[in-house]
């Protein structure tokens, strides 16, 4: 249950005749044209149908910075849900006072005018002008101090959307998880996410550090990482290393050159680049996956993109078979979740990705304390 100041959605009683102006992140991938992973559009149609149910009209924003950069294709896909008009330039509000109850409109990318990130006093006015309510149903994008998450809500009577506030809950839920606790933290960012595990040592039973994170550790521990991926940087890492919580991998899958072999992270030599977890640090995760009542996890165990999956599926399909309550999200985490077609597996699958670092890290975000 949301207990901050955040006013919901689903209170409002009458919009007939209102324009409500919806934050949401449509920062799909697409390819050739089309919509490729439509999760995030789908996660907002029920706040977009409650206000149409309510006798609003929805005038949508979002950013976009996936091929070509026009939201147009995000427009053309939503109109199998309902019919959908697309605004190429919503400079002037006059568009917006014309529209009938329950229509629906697609404002283009947001990112297309320099006030967004800016969060310029005009831009946001000119936002504000477009709607008489707003609607954050973007907890992905909420950790950014943009005019449309953090500046508006200052001109406009503002709500969380339904999706918002279930990933305000489900994360929220990592401050207090049922033990035991396994956090599995991968991808790389040493940077970003070395506050992330300090602060989950001490929430989690088992801290489990994968991807290229790891390499950080083992560099800190003596081993060579040969050429491998790792963040530069004076880390205090030496208290998190002696830590019983921590769980590094036990080996690790390297390639150098043409040859691809599997090594315990003490034997990796200087011409070699890890690519993924082995076998045993798999078979371990599973050990403690049993142990474990809450799982979260965010980031791939391996270089994902480059197609070192294996480790990262095996530990998704291992948390989709386990009956540990599963919080997981983050782009590739989400990816590798998908292409194994068991998403319905999980508790609670994230749309977001470093929105759900920060407030995990932070336990707030930008758009949240604007809507406070
Ligand atoms: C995301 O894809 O994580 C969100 O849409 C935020 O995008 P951004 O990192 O470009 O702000």
């Amino acid at each position: 249950m949301i207990s901050v100041g955040m006013k919901l959605v689903q209170d409002i009683t009458n919009l007939s005749g209102k324009r409500a102006l919806v934050r949401v992140d449509f920062n799909v991938p697409v390819s050739a044209g089309k919509v490729i992973d439509d999760f995030r559009i789908k996660e907002s149609l029920p706040t977009i149908e409650l206000l149409r149910k309510k006798g609003a009209s929805v005038i949508l924003i979002s950013h976009f910075e996936g091929g070509g950069k026009t939201l147009a294709v995000v427009a053309e896909y939503l109109k199998k849900y309902f019919p959908v008009s697309f605004i190429p330039n919503y400079s002037s509000p006059d568009f917006s006072k014309n529209l009938q109850e329950g229509e629906v409109v697609l404002c283009e990318n947001l990112r297309q005018n320099l006030g967004e990130k800016e969060n310029s006093e005009e831009f946001v006015k000119n936002l504000a002008a477009l709607g008489d309510i707003f609607v954050n149903e973007a907890f992905s994008v909420s950790h950014r101090e943009h005019s449309s998450v953090v500046g508006v809500p200052k001109l406009l009577p503002s709500y969380a959307g339904l999706r918002f506030q279930s990933e305000y809950e489900n994360l929220s839920d990592a401050f207090h998880p049922v033990q035991p606790f396994l956090f599995a933290l991968g991808g790389a960012k040493f940077d970003t996410k070395f506050s992330l595990i300090e602060k989950f040592v001490s929430l989690a039973d088992f801290v489990f550090v994968g991807g290229a994170l790891a390499n950080n550790f083992f560099l800190k521990k003596g081993y060579s990482i040969g050429k491998s991926l790792h963040s530069e940087g004076n880390f205090n890492i030496d208290n998190l290393l002696s830590n019983r919580k921590i769980v590094l991998p036990l080996d690790v899958v390297v390639q150098d050159g043409e040859s691809v072999s599997v090594k315990k992270p003490e034997e990796v030599t200087n011409g070699d680049i890890i690519v993924d977890c082995g076998k045993e640090t798999v078979e371990m995760l599973k050990q403690y996956l049993k142990q474990s009542k809450t799982v979260l996890w965010n980031g791939p165990f391996g270089a994902y993109e480059k197609g070192f999956k294996k480790s990262t599926n095996l530990f998704a399909e291992a948390i989709a078979q386990s009956s540990a309550r599963s919080i997981v999200g983050g782009g590739d985490t989400i990816a590798s979740v998908s292409s194994l077609g068991i998403f319905d597996k999980f508790s609670f699958v994230s749309t977001a990705g470093g929105a759900m670092l920060d407030f995990l890290s932070k336990g707030t975000l930008p758009g949240i304390d604007a809507l406070n």
